[in-house]
């Protein structure tokens, strides 16, 4: 299949593109760079020998993103997109929100009307289990209500939304797929998370333990779990990368509509995870106790089960691999993309 993969010059796009390439799939990326650089796209051809063309282009750009369906339309066309293309971070979103749905709305909406226009009528997107806000049950299933308590999460609420309506208008095929706390990188270290200033847990310790930051904070031990620190459910990167692809290839032919929650159904706390990192590096992962940070929940771990009855997907990977490959990836590159490969 020939995929359109937005975003996918960022962390978890850039990992699915080494999948589809791997299946022997056909891969156009499309990004605008705003928080990725296409040196991850040198990495992939390096682990792959091949790399994915490249557009870049803002997904709101709608002559860019015509010409892109037309100039494919000679070759037969998309067969589907993997739309990762977004901005991420929840509290940038809270400070300004009109950019994030300007961004992730009307970005993607630009994107299915070309997609519909162009008669490509297939797509996986990059939901998250932050629209299911504070869980009334875990572990979290998908039936659970749909309440974000952001305006990242709500953009994720109401893409799903635009999508099952397309889908059920237009006889599209869509895939939502609600991803827990992805982690890790490729084995190879050559790609992996690089954010300037962390939001989440991992890319910090990882940067802690790098020496680019001096130490964790701990954002409360006095939550209503085993330690007192937050629980999530951590899935490696990879196994991500792949349930896009079995997502893609297992799917069921024909107009549908299917969600899943991506996770393994297990949660470690803050302080596990900590743990765990200073045994993959070796050395002391400085932290300290801080206060709450504000509109976070004590527990989120994915009821998992549905994705593997229907797809056959399930993580193979384990916290070790995680926290190895994390380490792995920021011991060769410890400024990221930026700098220096070290060996
Ligand atoms: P990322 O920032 O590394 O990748 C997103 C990519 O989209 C970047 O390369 C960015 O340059 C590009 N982009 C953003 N807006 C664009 C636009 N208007 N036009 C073209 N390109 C644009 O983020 P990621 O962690 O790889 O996340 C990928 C997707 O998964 C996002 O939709 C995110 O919301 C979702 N998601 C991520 C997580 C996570 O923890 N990383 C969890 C759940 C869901
Ligand atoms: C994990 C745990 C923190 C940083 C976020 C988004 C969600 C999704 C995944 C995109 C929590 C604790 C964190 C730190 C800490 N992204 N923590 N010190 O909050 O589960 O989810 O990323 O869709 O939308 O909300 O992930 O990694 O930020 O936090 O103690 O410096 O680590 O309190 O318990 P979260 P996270």
């Amino acid at each position: 299949m020939h995929i359109l993969v937005t975003g996918g010059a960022g962390y978890i796009g850039s990992h699915t593109c080494i999948e589809l390439l791997g299946r022997g799939h056909r891969v156009t990326v499309l990004d605008n760079l705003c928080n990725s650089s296409t040196v991850s796209l040198d990495r992939v051809q390096q682990i792959c020998g091949q790399r994915p063309a490249f557009v870049e282009a803002d997904l709101r750009d709608r002559p860019a993103l015509e010409s892109l369906f037309a100039e494919a339309a000679k070759t037969g066309g998309f067969d589907a997109v993997i739309h990762f293309a977004a901005l991420k971070a929840v509290g940038e979103s809270v400070a300004q929100p009109l950019r994030y749905y300007e961004n992730n709305i009307s970005g993607s909406i630009c994107l299915f009307e070309v997609m519909e226009k162009h008669g490509c009528r297939r797509l996986i997107f990059s939901s998250s289990a932050t629209v299911y806000g504070l869980p009334e049950k875990l572990p979290i299933s998908e039936s659970e209500s749909i309440k974000p308590t952001n305006p990242y999460g709500h953009t994720k609420s109401m893409m799903e939304q635009v999508l099952l309506d397309t889908a059920a208008a237009h006889a599209w095929n869509v895939t939502l797929l609600r991803y827990f706390n992805p982690v890790g990188a490729h084995p190879s270290g050559l790609i992996g998370e690089d954010p300037e200033f962390p939001n989440n847990l991992m890319p910090f310790v990882a940067q802690v333990a790098a020496g680019r930051r001096p130490k964790v904070t701990i954002f409360g031990d006095d939550w209503p779990t085993p330690d007192g620190t937050g629980v999530r459910d951590y899935l490696h990167v990879c196994d991500l990368a792949a349930a896009h692809v079995d997502a893609l290839e297992k799917a069921a032919p024909g107009a549908a509509t299917a969600i899943y929650n991506v996770g393994t159904g297990t949660g470690y706390s803050v302080k596990q995870m900590i743990a765990a990192f200073e045994s993959a590096c070796g050395h002391p992962v400085p932290s300290v106790i801080g206060p709450r940070r504000d509109g976070d929940v004590p527990t989120v771990v994915a009821e998992a089960s549905l994705i593997r009855q229907r797809l056959g997907w399930e993580a193979k990977l384990g916290l070790q691999e995680m926290v190895r490959d994390a380490w792995n990836w920021q011991r060769r590159n410890p400024m990221g993309f930026k700098g220096a490969l070290l060996d």
